[in-house]
């Protein structure tokens, strides 16, 4: 039985503070994603592994009706806070099916999540299911290369594995660039775009010069577009 891999409590409070903040998330995986994610005024979309909203309110402002959904109460307390009640949010375990119709939305949003999941089969199944045919699935995760830089050991063996986050832990799935584009294209997906975001200017006001050149000569998220095929 897997165990519940969501952020709660005081890890979703500490991810809500850092994200916001930190270079992988506020200066290389969310301008990637926001400029892929473009035009989506009058889409259904859902945000999955939503965290404290930051995808689902600039969806919204760009007017979108959005989903979000994620396992941590911690987490979706901010989300609605971000959204000010002009987006749904549900609590939902990634491991279990998704409690959505056939076909309700037009873009799935899945930013930094997918490695959490153990059963990734079921979710693309999922996602597959409740895309309406020729909607788009972006998806970004924690670059291997990144990851082996952070954690060490092999590149290719992959497995599971206890990660620190400040003094807190999240556990993910470590896998090769190579696995995770092959099993979004095992569920049925067609890759469109894969992007190795660098991060965005405004990162040099906030770290030293030395920290910079380090970010920008190294490999951080890995970002797909992928679309779901029409029948
Ligand atoms: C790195 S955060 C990304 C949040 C958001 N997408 C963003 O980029 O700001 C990962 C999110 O996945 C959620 N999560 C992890 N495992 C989950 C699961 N099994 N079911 C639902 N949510 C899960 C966590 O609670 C957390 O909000």
């Amino acid at each position: 039985m897997p165990s519940d891999t969501a952020y709660h409590g005081a890890l979703g409070d500490h991810f809500a503070q850092w994200s916001s903040a930190h270079p992988t998330n506020a200066y290389i995986d969310r301008p990637a994603m926001l400029a892929l994610i473009g035009d989506v005024a009058g889409l259904d979309v859902l945000d999955v592994g939503c965290g404290s909203g930051f995808y689902s309110a600039a969806m919204v402002e760009r007017g979108a009706r959005v989903t979000g959904i994620d396992g941590s109460e911690t987490l979706l307390r901010y989300a609605e806070k971000a959204c000010g009640g002009r987006a749904t949010f549900v609590r939902h375990d990634l491991e279990q099916p998704l409690p959505f119709a056939d076909a309700a939305f037009d873009l799935a949003v899945m930013a930094l999540v997918y490695g959490h999941v153990y059963d990734r089969e079921q979710l693309l199944r999922e996602l597959r299911r409740v895309l309406r045919p020729g909607a788009r699935l972006l998806v970004s995760t924690t670059h291997p290369v990144g990851e082996q830089r952070w954690l060490g050991g092999s590149y290719y063996e992959g497995g599971r594995v206890d990660a620190p986050v400040g003094e807190y832990t999240i556990n993910f799935e470590r896998m090769t660039v190579e696995r995770f584009v092959n099993e979004l294209l095992d569920g049925g997906f067609v890759l469109e775009r894969l992007l190795e975001p660098r991060p965005v200017e405004a990162l040099r006001d906030v770290v030293d010069a030395e920290k910079y050149e380090r970010i920008m000569n190294s490999t951080h998220v890995l970002t797909v577009a992928m679309r779901r095929p029409a029948d």
